[in-house]
C-alpha cells in the first residue's frame, strides 16, 4: 500500500513517515519545504535504512498535484501540508485561507480523478475554541479564535460535505492536541524557523542558552497554578495514531473524527519542572503578560480513539522531555 504524506518533511509528517514504514507501508513524501529542511529526508533514510520517494511540490498548484497523482499509484493520502502558526495566521489571514483550503481542495479533486478513496486529515484541538468544559470530546461544540483554527474548521466542514456526496470515500479527521518530543534517535524533531512560538522548542532553546529566558504567558488563569494547561502528547504516539487511522480507513467508509491526546492536562510550570528534572538542566523563566488568543485549559478525552482505533498514547511526560532535549542537543550539531 502506497501512502502519500503531504507535508511529510515536517515535524509530525517526518515522524508519521517512520511509523508508516515500520508498519509496512510504502510512503511518498510531498512537501514544498516552506517550513521544513530538505536534509530531514537524509536523516529519515538513516533511521529507516532505505530510500524514501520525495516530491518537492506546492499543493496549492493543481497541475503539480495532478502530475504527482498521474505518476504514482496512490492508495491513500495523509494530508498534513499547511501553514500552522496561530499568531502568524492573524497577521496574514488571506494566505492562511488560500494555502490551507486550496491545498485540501486540490488533493481531494486529484483523489476523485484518480479514484483514491482513503483520506486522513490533520486537524487540531484548536477547533474547539474556548472549551465550555474539559476534557474535550469529539461531539462538543467547535468554534475558533484565529484564522489558522478556522482553516482547520472549514477543512473539516469540506470533508463532511465531500463524504456526504461520495459514500465510497473513507475519511478520518484527527484532532491533535499538543505534540512535543522527538524520535529517540535525536535525528528528527521540532525545528521551527526563527524564534519558536510553541512552548517546548522555546524551553529547549533556553536550556541550551540559545535563548536567555522563558517568558511564561500569564500566571493568573483559573488553573491549578495559574499557568495555561494543555494536553501534551509525544509526537511518536501521535504518529502511531495515523497508522491506526489508515488501517481504520481501509476497513470502513464514511467520515469520523478522533481526538489524539493523552487525556492529561499539564500546566506550563509542570512542563518546566518536568523538563528540568528529566534532563538535570535549569530553565530560567519570568512571568509575562498573557498571550492574545490563549485559552486557560485544554485537554482531550481520547477514549473514542482507544475504543475504535485501538490507539492510546504510551509515552509519559518524562520521556517527552528527555526526547525533546536529546533532539535539541543533536540539532545543535546538525546546524
Ligand atoms: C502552550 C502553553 C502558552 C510559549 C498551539 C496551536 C495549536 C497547535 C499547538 C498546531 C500555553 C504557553 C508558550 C511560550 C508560554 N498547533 N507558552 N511561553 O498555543 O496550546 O497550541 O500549538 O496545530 O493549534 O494553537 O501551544 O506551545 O504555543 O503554548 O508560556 O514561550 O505554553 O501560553 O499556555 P498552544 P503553545
Amino acid at each position: 500500500m502506497k501512502i502519500l504524506l503531504t507535508g511529510g518533511a515536517g515535524y509530525i509528517g517526518s515522524h508519521t513517515a517512520i511509523e508508516l514504514i515500520n508498519a509496512g507501508y510504502d510512503v511518498i513524501i510531498g512537501d514544498n519545504f516552506s517550513n521544513s529542511k530538505r536534509d530531514v529526508i537524509g536523516r529519515l533514510e538513516e533511521i529507516i535504512k532505505k530510500e524514501i520517494q520525495v516530491y518537492e511540490i506546492d499543493f496549492t498548484n493543481y497541475e503539480e498535484v495532478d502530475k504527482l497523482f498521474s505518476k504514482e499509484e496512490i492508495d491513500a493520502v495523509i494530508h498534513l501540508a499547511g501553514l500552522k502558526a496561530v499568531g502568524e495566521s492573524c497577521s496574514i489571514p488571506l494566505e492562511y485561507y488560500r494555502n490551507n483550503i486550496e491545498s485540501t481542495i486540490n488533493v481531494l479533486n486529484a483523489m476523485k480523478k484518480y479514484k483514491v478513496n482513503n483520506f486522513v486529515f490533520s486537524s487540531s484541538a484548536t477547533v474547539y475554541g474556548v472549551p465550555k468544559a474539559v476534557p474535550l470530546k469529539e461531539d462538543m461544540p467547535t468554534s475558533c479564535t484565529n484564522p489558522y483554527g478556522w482553516t482547520k474548521y472549514m477543512n473539516e466542514q469540506i470533508l463532511m460535505d465531500v463524504s456526504n456526496a461520495n459514500p465510497n470515500l473513507s475519511i478520518v479527521i484527527l484532532r491533535y492536541f499538543n505534540p512535543i518530543g522527538a524520535h529517540e534517535s535525536g535525528l528528527i524533531g521540532e525545528d521551527p524557523n526563527g524564534i519558536p512560538n510553541n512552548l517546548m522548542p522555546y524551553i529547549t532553546q533556553v536550556a541550551t542558552g540559545k535563548l536567555p529566558v522563558l517568558s511564561i504567558f500569564g500566571n493568573d488563569y483559573p488553573t491549578k497554578d495559574g499557568t495555561g494547561v494543555r494536553d501534551y502528547i509525544h509526537v511518536v504516539d501521535l504518529a502511531k495514531g495515523h497508522v491506526r487511522a489508515i488501517e481504520y480507513s481501509f476497513k470502513n467508509r464514511g467520515i469520523d473524527i478522533f481526538n489524539l491526546g493523552t487525556g492529561k492536562g499539564y500546566s506550563v510550570l509542570d512542563i518546566v519542572n518536568a523538563f528540568e528534572e528529566a534532563n538535570n538542566v535549569k530553565v530560567p523563566y519570568v512571568i509575562a503578560d498573557r498571550r492574545a488568543g490563549d485559552i486557560a485549559e485544554c485537554y482531550a478525552d481520547s477514549s473514542k480513539a482507544e475504543k475504535v482505533l485501538g490507539w492510546h498514547a504510551e509515552n509519559d511526560l518524562r520521556k517527552m522531555c528527555k526526547d525533546a532535549w536529546n533532539w535539541q542537543q543533536h540539532c545543535i550539531k546538525l546546524n
